[in-house]
């Protein structure tokens, strides 16, 4: 029984990376919702209904846990969902705030995600609740998405706009950032520049896969990463591989989901 993985697109991989680390012998099968991505400005009934279709979909084809490695989708829909039918199901939200918990002293704690995560407040709720008092600085950071499929990861421009969006967590001083969407971990290096060797950076994927080492007990023969598409593949297997390396994918299919 693999582990299902699921994102709006191409982000989720860096979940996959961290996760194919803690778990090598763990068949994954990984869906990234290419025809619809963005989610990270869409409405949370939008974004529940994606996510139920996806999650319905990894079910149909046997798997024994899911994670939603998606920013967007745990924090406007996870929860709601709960326990899918019997399949544990886990989110971004709760690793990537026990991570910063761990490491913050007095605070503040910076969070930057897309639109519709830092609107739905889901990171700022449970950092307040895990640390009372605890003061959160959250700032949206939409840009930094296309920055990042465009491939401009330590690139001026990413920087020029980094320096605008963190401005207000600079002048808070804070002491811990959390990289509260799948894409951001791969801008540590322009971010850590802007926000000073100093404030720690928060990789919610790595967070995700640590906190999954508690309940993770599966291993299957392959270690076999499959994955699906609700659109053309087109050049996403070779960024896969670019990323994963060559030889990481064992499959690449296009699926059909019903919601419009
Ligand atoms: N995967 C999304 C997230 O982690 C970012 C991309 C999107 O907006 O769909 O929030």
């Amino acid at each position: 029984m693999p582990l299902g993985v699921f994102d709006s697109g191409i982000g989720g991989l860096t979940v996959v990376k961290a996760l194919r680390s803690a778990f090598p012998r763990r068949d994954i099968l990984y869906v990234g919702d290419t025809a619809r991505v963005p989610y990270g400005n869409k409405s949370a009934e939008t974004v529940e209904a994606y996510s139920r279709e996806i999650i319905g979909f990894l079910k149909s084809r046997g798997v024994d846990r899911i994670v939603a490695a998606c920013n967007t989708a745990s924090a406007l829909a996870v929860e709601k969902i709960g326990k899918s039918g019997g399949v544990p199901l886990h989110g971004m939200i709760d690793s990537g705030v026990k991570a910063a918990l761990a490491v913050v002293g007095s605070g503040p704690v910076g969070v930057i995600g897309t639109a519709a995560t830092i609107s739905s407040g889901a990171y700022q709720a449970a950092l307040e609740a895990g640390r009372p008092g605890l003061r959160v600085v959250a700032c949206a950071t939409p840009l930094f998405v296309p920055l990042v499929e465009e491939g401009w990861l330590d690139h001026e421009v990413t920087e020029k706009v980094a320096r605008e969006y963190l401005a207000p967590l600079i002048r808070e001083k804070v002491e811990v950032c959390v990289l509260a969407c799948t894409h951001y971990p791969l801008l540590k290096k322009v971010l850590q520049r802007v926000l000073g060797s100093e404030v720690k950076l928060v990789d919610s994927s790595e967070a995700c896969a640590e906190s999954l080492k508690g309940v993770e007990s599966r291993i299957s023969e392959k270690g076999e990463f499959r994955i699906f598409l609700t659109d053309e593949p087109g050049p996403f297997l070779g960024r896969v591989e670019s990323f994963l390396g060559r030889g990481a994918v064992g499959s690449i299919e296009r699926i059909h989901l019903t919601h419009g």
